[in-house]
């Protein structure tokens, strides 16, 4: 790829040009894209910058603490819309409709932001994959396919959308950005919902939430996956003490890849999923089964929906 160096410095140009005068509006979701997104467009236009973090009740255990903790000093609007999304998420069983449903609540939210704020443009951390497989058809990222026809902003502003992400990575590090965000694993913008087969319930939400959490302290630091989380599948049947009892079944999947355009599951030792599946079914009495998906991409993909 170009230098990150130079990419940085046009990218700001490019951002700065685009932007004119106005106030823009940011997608900040606390990952690789968005919050290289966030320093460069901060950069190029300093407090006309409105960064927003909307907490959609499909974010990962902490995350609203995280990014306030991390972005405070760009003046961010936390938007609270976790009933909104998960209202509109109830009855859809369909993963395109989830993805819809999701995409579309996203530009209304900013959309509802940027009036009051004057905001006319929206910046979006959009990267190449993104757009392959929203236009081959695969599937409607929330930031791409999703988008209602009928946007109110004048302009949408997309600085690394011919990015992959190991590059987006590198420019993460020629910004200074720090590793935590730089290294960050990859999380998907319907969030949870895209970890839960069928329909997305507030039970249903609790468990994944916390059964991600723990896979991701359990398996990150060993691995350094590209990725590695949990996801429900359905519900099985269990034993609890003397008695069959439904609880939910509870995948753990953790590839290696180099874009996401392709994965392969890593060969972890049965120990140290043994521990895995315990703290799971442990922790989260609701769980009743554990297993280890060893499919790559593909033919599976990498979330389940
Ligand atoms: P799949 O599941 O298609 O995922 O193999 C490939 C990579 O993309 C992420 N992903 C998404 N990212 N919006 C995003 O911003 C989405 O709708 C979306 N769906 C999947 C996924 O986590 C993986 O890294």
């Amino acid at each position: 790829m170009v230098q990150a160096d130079r990419f940085v410095r046009e990218a700001v140009d490019e951002i700065a040009a685009e932007a004119g005068h106005h106030r823009v509006v940011i997608a900040l979701s606390g990952g690789v894209d968005s919050s290289v997104c966030a320093a460069l467009a901060s950069r190029a236009i300093g407090d006309r910058l409105i960064p927003i973090y909307v907490d959609t009740g499909l974010m990962r255990k902490g995350e609203t603490d995280r990014i306030a903790r991390m972005f405070g000093h760009l003046n961010l609007r936390i938007i609270h819309a976790e009933d909104e999304f998960i209202s509109a998420l109830a009855g859809i069983t369909d993963p395109e409709k989830k993805r819809k449903v999701i995409g579309e609540r996203f530009i209304r939210v900013f959309e509802r932001e940027a009036r009051k704020t004057g905001a006319l443009f929206l910046l979006q951390g959009t990267i190449y994959p993104d757009r392959i497989e929203s236009e081959g058809g695969i599937k409607s990222h929330h930031n791409v396919g999703g988008m209602p026809v009928e946007i109110e902003f004048e302009k949408v502003i997309e600085p690394i959308r011919d990015l992959y992400k190991d590059e987006v990575r590198e420019v993460a590090g020629a910004l200074g950005l720090p590793p935590e965000i730089q290294h960050r694993m990859p999380f998907p913008g319907p969030g949870l919902a895209v970890r839960i087969v069928g329909e997305v319930t507030r039970e249903k939400l609790e468990v994944v939430r916390e059964a991600n959490w723990i896979v991701e302290e359990e398996l990150v630091d060993r691995y350094l996956p590209w990725q590695c989380f949990a996801a429900i599948l359905g519900l099985g049947t269990g034993v609890k003490g003397d008695n069959r009892v439904h609880g939910w079944i509870v995948s753990v999947r953790a590839v290696n890849s180099r874009d996401g355009m392709t994965a392969d599951p890593i060969e972890i030792p049965y120990d140290v999923l043994g521990i895995v599946a315990s703290r799971i079914t442990s922790e989260i009495p609701s769980v009743a089964r554990v297993v280890y998906d060893i499919t790559p991409k593909p033919p599976a993909t990498i979330e389940y929906e």
